[in-house]
């Protein structure tokens, strides 16, 4: 059964001691009737949830492409307002949640960096958030800090007036609604040869700190016979934490900083960016790995089918005259994140019925 509040007070006496609970034993807390509630951590998602996502967000691509359509899409949650709390930097995130709304017929206000928001007097985190949920019906948060998010739906969750979180990227730890999109991307590209069971992903770049491959390995376990290849520099290896959650789940990984080798071995190759912003020492980090870089002479060296990812925003880890290939998918990476996030927000208010009757 799912959260009930009277029996979660019991449980735990605070957000500390909340916080410090494993996140696969605190899941249910975030779901209710059946239903994610909070979208907090990808380890939320399984694969029933993953298809019905994708298949989802399938159906709202096909309703949007018409007139008749796009109107049944704005019309399902016309009665419903949004706050886009998003006080780190972010364009793809802010603009497909904001779009989403859009498509769904929400309006939605937006604060997007805490100097203009009554933070600056003095007001709590707590507070700031139990303001919003005054005002609106669901919150999407980024924020720098890491737990940001989980703890805001903590704190709404105690209140009288709970209304879903979703995380829109915490700190350096997860992006779990990119990690849908990833799936959703991924799933895509590989429809006509049997789907992402069985495939072999390379991850490259800043695994220590980039949180949309932390997401993403989560979501593994959900997949057969997956295997991946973290390949960064020694300073920025996949930390502990993933790497124990994959040898539980029995998922084969390799690592290693030859990233020439692993090219031609894989299925799909998801580049990351330095996450420089979460340098304590700036000034001595290296910004430019050339050796963790795609440039258009490895279009020769990776299968036909494989795909290039890159959440976006890139730097220097794709060459620009990559883009032409077609099997660079991030520009279609970074739609498929509206698709996906309309399905989401249909899914947590529980008017997926209402597209599907439209393919009935
Ligand atoms: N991929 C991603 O999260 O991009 P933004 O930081 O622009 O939102």
């Amino acid at each position: 059964m799912h959260y009930e509040k009277e029996e979660t007070i019991q449980i735990y006496q605070g957000w500390d001691e909340f916080y410090a609970v494993e996140v696969g034993d605190k899941l249910d807390f975030f779901s209710r009737n059946g239903r994610l509630f909070d979208v907090i951590f990808a380890q939320q998602f399984n694969r029933s949830f993953l298809d019905s996502m994708c298949n989802l967000a399938n159906q709202i691509r096909t309703l949007a492409r018409t007139k008749m359509g796009a109107q049944k899409l704005s019309s399902l949650l016309s009665h419903k307002r949004a706050m886009l709390y998003f006080v780190q930097p972010s364009t793809r995130t802010f603009i497909s949640f904001l779009n989403a709304c859009h498509i769904l017929g929400m309006r939605e206000s937006e604060i997007r960096g805490t100097t203009t928001s009554s933070e600056v007097k003095g007001e709590s985190q707590e507070d700031t958030i139990r303001t919003f949920a005054s005002y609106v019906d669901l919150i999407v948060i980024r924020h720098p800090e890491e737990g940001f998010a989980e703890k805001a739906a903590w704190v709404l969750n105690q209140t009288d007036r709970p209304v879903p979180v979703i995380n829109g990227g915490s700190g350096p730890d997860q992006h779990p609604t990119q990690a849908l999109l990833d799936i959703y991307t991924l799933g895509r590209s590989f429809e006509n040869i049997g789907g992402l069971d069985g495939k072999k992903i390379a991850m490259v770049g800043d695994l220590k700190r980039g949180r949309t491959v932390r997401s993403l390995s989560y979501l593994m376990k959900n997949y057969k016979d997956i295997t991946l290849y973290f390949v960064s520099p020694e300073v920025f290896k996949m930390k502990d934490d993933i790497k124990a959650f994959l040898n539980k789940h029995k998922i084969e990984f390799y690592e290693t900083d030859d990233f020439a080798s692993v090219m031609p071995k894989v299925d799909a190759i998801y580049m990351t960016r330095i996450q420089k912003e979460y340098s304590e020492t700036p000034s001595n980090e290296v910004d430019v790995y050339p050796e963790f870089h795609f440039t258009k002479e490895h279009l020769s060296t990776i299968q036909s089918h494989c795909i290039i990812m890159h959440p976006l925003p890139r730097r220097y880890e794709i060459d620009v005259d990559v883009d032409k290939d077609p099997r660079a998918v991030y520009w279609q990476q970074e739609r498929n994140g509206m698709w996906m996030r309309t399905a989401l927000i249909t899914h947590i208010f529980g008017v997926e019925d209402k597209i599907a009757a439209e393919f009935n």
